[in-house]
């Protein structure tokens, strides 16, 4: 696997540090995106997002203070498919059904242990195809409609 992208803004440094320490724990090869002077999650998000789009992440992590801004930002990367996940059912299905290669959480939500657990999931699950594959294609079909050709990583 390609190093894990992994950004925050200032409302989740904590958070990230755990994850990155508990990533190097496992083995991954991780890719900090550091914090910048004056960068909110929008800023972070879409440096993340831009590149898993180009393919130098399979995953990324985002974490802000609820998970919601950088989905929402990552999201607007053609061929990103970003999911806010807080319990571990939810992070296999983001994986499972949606192929998501951008997991969210939010330190204001989630505990330390829990987030933890919920990144181990996602990190296990992998996309299921079958029946799932042609949901996926017609999301890339709408990124391609509102913005030219999306990748299908
Ligand atoms: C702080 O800017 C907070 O709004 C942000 O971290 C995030 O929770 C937004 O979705």
């Amino acid at each position: 696997m390609t190093a894990i992208g992994i950004g925050a803004d200032d409302a989740a440094l904590e958070l990230k540090g755990v994850l990155i320490e508990h990533l190097k724990e496992k083995g991954y090869e991780v890719q900090d995106y550091g914090i910048k002077e004056g960068a909110d999650y929008p800023d972070v998000a879409v440096e993340v997002a831009e590149a898993v789009a180009r393919g130098e992440h399979e995953r990324a992590i985002l974490c802000c203070g609820t998970g919601l801004g950088m989905s929402i930002t990552a999201n607007k990367v053609p061929g990103v498919r970003a999911a806010q996940c807080h319990d571990v059912y939810s992070a296999e299905r983001a994986r499972k059904s949606n192929n998501a290669q951008v997991l969210t959480m939010g330190q204001r939500v989630i505990g330390p242990e829990a987030a933890k657990t919920v990144l181990d999931a996602w990190l296990e699950s992998e996309f299921a195809g079958g029946s799932s594959a042609k949901k996926v294609e017609k999301m890339e079909a709408i990124d391609r409609r509102y913005h030219g050709a999306a990748s299908s990583s």
